[in-house]
C-alpha cells in the first residue's frame, strides 16, 4: 500500500471515548485496552489528556512505556502547561505525538476568549487564537517532531479563517491537521467539500496530513468521516463502538470496514487487523459498561444473523445474497440463522440437517407446524427446542388417544380441577371428562384416566425446562406400569408445563395400549 493509499487510524477510545458520560477507566484497564488496540493494528493511540488528572498522566506514561507498535499520543490545549505535561507523560514512548489545538469557530472564540487579554473585538481575538496555535505547535515541537493540531469546531467555522489558521500551524511545524466536526453538525457532502477546499486553498497543505474527527450528534459521524476520506483526508479519528462525548464519535469498526468493503470506491485502505474488531468491541463494552445494540453494524449480535424466510432461503443458497462481509473477517462468531416465527420451512430443514436429523417432507411439515406454535410463543427457537420437538414427534406411536383440549383451574385455596376432550381411535365424536386432583397435573391425569378408561399406575414423573427463559419449552417424562407390571415411558413437550405433562401421560398410555 503506498502512503497515498494508506488511511492512518487514530483511535481515541481512551481519550474522547472515555469522555462518554458515566464512564471512567482505571490505569490498568487503559493499559489492557491500549495493548488490544495495538493488536488491532491502529496507527495512533490517543492515550489521554495528561494535564486533566494525575490518573490520566499516569495512564499515558504507562502506555508510553509498555505499548509498542502504534504512536502514542497525548492531548493538550494550546497552553504551555498542558503541552509540557503531555511531553513529560510521553517521554518513554518509542513514537510519540502531541495533539494540541483550540476552538476556532466564531462561537468558540467569542465564548472561550471573552477576556480582553485575548483582544477586544472578535477579529482581534481570532488573530490572537492563530498566535496561540502557532506558539503551541512550536512548544510541542520541543518534545516531538510529530505534532497534530486540532481546529476545534471546524464544522461550524468561518472557512477563510480556518484556511488561515491551518496555513499558520503547518508553517509552525504541525505534521497533521485535525479538522473536527466537534458538534456533529456537518452534512457529509458539505464536510467532504470542506476537506478538499482546505487541501486546495491552503498553500502549504501538501506538507501535512489532514485528519477527520467527527461526532455523532445527528447520526452522521461515520458518513462524515468517509466523506472526508473520499475528499483527501488521510487520517480518521474514531472510537471503538463509537463511544464518546454526548452521542459519541465515529465508530472505528464501521469506518474501517466501510473503507475496506468499498475499496472499489475509496481506493484506499487501513492496516487494521479486522479479525480483532469483535474482541476489541466486547472489551470496550465490558470495561465502559456500555452495551452494544444487537443491530449495531459489524459488532452487534444480529449483524450476521438471518431470520426471515426469504433471507434465510437466499443466504443458504449463497451467503453473498445477504452478506457483504464475512463474520469471521471481523472476528464475529459465524453467521447465524435465527429461528423465529418468520423462518420458513427451508430454514428449519437446514437447521434440522445441521443437527443431524433426516426428515421426510411429511415429517418436516408436521414438525414445522409445531415449530410455528412454539415460535409464536417464544422470540427465538433454540436447537434444544427443535431436538425436543423432533424427539416428541418421533416418539408418537399409534395414536389411539389424542388430547384435543385441556383446561385446568388451580390456585391457592381452590380445588384443582381439569377437563379434557379426547379423540379415541380417530373417531369424530370426542370423549370428554372432568376431575379434581391434589394439584393441576393430578387433576389432568385423573380426567385422562376417566376419558380413556385406562388407569395405569404412575411410577415416575419429571419435568424440565429445555432451554432458558420464561417462555422455555417444558419437557415432561412419565413412566407408567400396567397391571402386568410392564413399564411404559411417555414424553410431552410444550411451552405450558401442564400441557406437556398431560401429553406425556397420554403418550405413555398410547404406548401401553399399542403394545397390547
Ligand atoms: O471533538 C473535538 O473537537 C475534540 C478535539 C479535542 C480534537 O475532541
Ligand atoms: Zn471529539
Amino acid at each position: 500500500m503506498s502512503a497515498e493509499q494508506k488511511i492512518i487510524v487514530f483511535d481515541t477510545t481512551l481519550r474522547d471515548g472515555e469522555q462518554a458520560a458515566g464512564t471512567r477507566l482505571g490505569v490498568r484497564e487503559k493499559l489492557e485496552l491500549a495493548t488490544q488496540l495495538a493488536r488491532l493494528g491502529v496507527d495512533v493511540i490517543e492515550a489521554g489528556f495528561p494535564i486533566s488528572s494525575p490518573q490520566d498522566f499516569e495512564a499515558v506514561q504507562l502506555i508510553s512505556q509498555e505499548v509498542s507498535g502504534p504512536t502514542i499520543c497525548a492531548l493538550s490545549r494550546a497552553v504551555e502547561k498542558d503541552i509540557d505535561s503531555a511531553g513529560a507523560a510521553l517521554k518513554k514512548a518509542k513514537k510519540s505525538r502531541i495533539h494540541t489545538g483550540l476552538g476556532i469557530s466564531d462561537i468558540h472564540i467569542a465564548s472561550k476568549f471573552k477576556d480582553d487579554k485575548y483582544g477586544k473585538t472578535l477579529e482581534e481575538k481570532k488573530a490572537k487564537a492563530i498566535d496561540m496555535g502557532v506558539k503551541a505547535v512550536k512548544r510541542a515541537k520541543q518534545y516531538t517532531d510529530d505534532v497534530e493540531f486540532y481546529c476545534e469546531d471546524s464544522g461550524r467555522a468561518d472557512r477563510d479563517y480556518l484556511f488561515k489558521i491551518v496555513e499558520a500551524v503547518i508553517a509552525a511545524g504541525a505534521t497533521t491537521v485535525n479538522i473536527p466536526d466537534t458538534t456533529g453538525y456537518s452534512i457529509p457532502e458539505q464536510f467532504g467539500k470542506l476537506i478538499s477546499d482546505i487541501i486546495n486553498n491552503v498553500p502549504n497543505s501538501k506538507k501535512a496530513i489532514f485528519s477527520v474527527h467527527c461526532h455523532d450528534d445527528l447520526g452522521m459521524s461515520v458518513a462524515n468521516t468517509l466523506a472526508g476520506v473520499a475528499h483527501g483526508a488521510r487520517q480518521i479519528e474514531c472510537t471503538i463502538n463509537g463511544v464518546g462525548e454526548r452521542a459519541g464519535n465515529a465508530s472505528l469498526e464501521e469506518s474501517v470496514m466501510a473503507i475496506r468493503t468499498r475499496k472499489d470506491f475509496f481506493k484506499v485502505d487501513t492496516q487494521i487487523n479486522a479479525k480483532e474488531l469483535y474482541k476489541t468491541s466486547r472489551m470496550v463494552s465490558d470495561m465502559l459498561g456500555i452495551f452494544v445494540a444487537a443491530n449495531k453494524a459489524i459488532v452487534g449480535a444480529n449483524a450476521f444473523a438471518h431470520s426471515s424466510g426469504i433471507h434465510v432461503d437466499g443466504f443458504l443458497k449463497n451467503p453473498l445474497t445477504y452478506e457483504i462481509m464475512k463474520p469471521e473477517d471481523v472476528g464475529q462468531p459465524k453467521s447465524a440463522v435465527v429461528l423465529t416465527a418468520r423462518t420458513g420451512r427451508h430454514g428449519l430443514k437446514h437447521r434440522l440437517t445441521e443437527l443431524g436429523y433426516e426428515v421426510s417432507e411429511s415429517e418436516l411439515e408436521i414438525i414445522y407446524q409445531r415449530f410455528l406454535d412454539v415460535a409464536d410463543k417464544k422470540t427465538e427457537v433454540f436447537d434444544e427446542d427443535i431436538a425436543a420437538l423432533v424427539g416428541d414427534e418421533r416418539r408418537t406411536t399409534e395414536q389411539v388417544y389424542e388430547l384435543q383440549y385441556l383446561h385446568v383451574a388451580s390456585g391457592t385455596g381452590t380445588l384443582p380441577t381439569a377437563s379434557v376432550k379426547m379423540k379415541v381411535n380417530g373417531k369424530d365424536a370426542p370423549v370428554t371428562a372432568a376431575a379434581c386432583g391434589d394439584g393441576p397435573v393430578d387433576a389432568a391425569y385423573e380426567a385422562i384416566r376417566i376419558a380413556t378408561g385406562q388407569s395405569p399406575k404412575l411410577d415416575l414423573y419429571t419435568i424440565k425446562a429445555v432451554t432458558g427463559g420464561k417462555e422455555a419449552l417444558g419437557e415432561a417424562t412419565v413412566k407408567v406400569i400396567d397391571k402386568d407390571g410392564i413399564r411404559f415411558t411417555g414424553r410431552g413437550v410444550s411451552t405450558d408445563i401442564i400441557e406437556a405433562s398431560a401429553k406425556a401421560y397420554v403418550d405413555a398410555i398410547n404406548r401401553m395400549v399399542s403394545k397390547k
